[in-house]
């Protein structure tokens, strides 16, 4: 089985390039099956993920052609959505996001039977305000045993839809469904993370009429048809964030490039608050840290406020900061598991409901971890990278779901790092490294 085996306690120096957003490219690729022409993405970034989902498209029948690693060419044409059609295929059930499909589908065919989610295991993930969209808008939508969502429309109208909670995929897949919709919709208390500005600006390249996108309030003028485009996805702010935690836990120096500064606004202001140093300039941050790190709280919320995709790597700096922090999960009930893990290395945390108290420790010592999750993955490689000696986790592939070339892009920054997938791997890498 392959697992990271890291030996730790170099500070990490140099540049890193990030790649494009992967929670905007699942939205993205799965608009462009609603129109029959060619629609070209670049900065794809090239993880599991996005991989599963371009080939759930193309078995349903687009094709989709790799022009380069980060560039795809992908025409719907093929995709005859009749009842007969069914999403079900080893892929669409790996990735939580193969929900998109649904409004992609019931926006350009009326119909949609698509197998549901999987993803990771971060607590109960409802769709309750997905399906409620999707029956404001007209489709009559239901669960099928096995796991399945069956939505049709005679026709799909305008509505206004209020969503209960602020919900990132609710508000994306709405809004797929609603542009080829007739008449007005509008969304209120929609998400403003920047994935859903970017998959808006994606629609509305191919000739949607979407506006608001950014703000709690989203007025969707629907079109008849959409046409193909050709689109750039925006740079990824989580995985911008987790290099600047792994500058700020090994009290490295890296130049974090291909970034929009202004979407790592709520992450900037933590480190800088923890006696880190974070330069903006226009595309690229810069993150130092030497010395004792301060203390200070997080809670997360939905964007602006501080993302929950960032909470683990976040609590791995608190853990190595002097004083006591508190961290406070608000969206997801079960993203805590990772505590455990940091606790094996000498990290001082508990845990009470969706409250985690940070003690702060000088240091962690390498061992032996489990990922539970994607991020919470990265957030063990970050505590591995500061940590004496050496660390092995296991579970890696939720961190391929969305860190494209992780370990490679940490070997530049000079971390040891390797994917090992026997003893032998092991001790060769213990050679190198000492
Ligand atoms: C997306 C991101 C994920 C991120 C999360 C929050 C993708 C592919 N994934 O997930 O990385 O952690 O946003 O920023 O973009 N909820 C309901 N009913 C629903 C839908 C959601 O109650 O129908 C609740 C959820 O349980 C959760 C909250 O709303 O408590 C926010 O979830 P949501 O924003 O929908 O997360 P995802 O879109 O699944």
């Amino acid at each position: 089985m392959e697992q990271y085996v890291i030996k730790g306690g170099v500070p990490l120096e140099g540049e890193v390039v990030i790649a494009g957003a992967k929670n905007a490219a699942l939205g993205i690729l799965a608009a462009t099956v609603m129109t029959d022409d060619v629609c070209i993405v670049e900065n794809v970034p090239y993880v599991s993920d996005t991989r599963t989902l371009l080939k759930a498209i193309e078995n349903i029948g687009a094709t989709v052609e790799y022009i380069d690693r980060h560039t795809v060419r992908i025409c719907a044409k093929g995709i005859l959505s009749d009842e007969n059609l069914s999403v079900d295929d080893e892929y669409i059930r790996k990735i939580r996001a193969s929900y998109y499909l649904i409004g992609a589908l019931l926006g350009k065919y009326k119909y949609a039977d698509v197998a549901l989610p999987g993803g990771c295991d971060i607590g109960a993930r409802p769709i309750d305000l997905h399906i409620k969209g999707f029956e404001k808008l007209g489709a009559d939508v239901s669960i099928i045993s096995g796991g399945k969502i069956v939505a049709r429309a005679e026709k799909l109208v305008g509505s206004h839809i209020y969503l209960d909670t602020v919900s990132v995929g609710a508000t994306i897949n709405i809004m797929l469904a609603a542009v080829l919709a007739e008449g007005k919709t509008t969304i209120e208390n929609a998400a403003k993370e920047p994935h859903i500005v970017d998959v808006a600006n994606f629609l509305n390249s191919m000739g949607a009429n979407i506006k608001g996108a950014g703000t709690d309030v989203i007025r969707i003028r629907g079109v008849a048809r959409l046409h193909g485009s050709e689109y750039s996805i925006i740079p990824d702010q989580i995985e911008a964030g987790t290099f600047m935690a792994m500058a700020v836990a090994t009290r490295g120096n890296i130049l974090i490039k291909n970034v929009i500064p202004k979407h790592l606004e709520s992450i900037s202001s933590k480190f800088t608050e923890m006696g880190a140093k974070v330069i903006e300039y226009d595309d690229s941050v810069r993150v130092m840290a030497d010395g004792d790190l301060r203390s200070t709280h997080i809670k997360t919320l939905p964007y602006p406020g501080f993302p929950t995709d960032m909470q683990a790597q976040m609590a791995v700096t608190l853990a190595l900061a002097t004083g006591t922090s508190i961290v406070t999960e608000s969206i997801f009930e079960n993203r805590f598991r990772y505590v455990s893990e940091l606790n094996k290395m000498g990290a001082n945390i508990r845990v009470e409901g969706n409250t985690a108290i940070i003690s702060g420790v000088p240091r962690f010592t390498g061992a032996m971890l489990t990922a539970s999750d994607l991020r919470a993955g990265a957030a063990l490689v970050i505590a591995g990278l500061a940590a004496d000696g050496y660390s092995y986790i296991d579970e890696i592939k939720y961190v391929l779901r969305g860190y494209e070339d992780f370990d490679e892009k940490i070997r530049n920054l000079g971390g040891g790092i390797e994917i090992a997938e026997s003893e032998e791997d092991i001790t060769r890498f213990k050679l190198k490294v000492v």
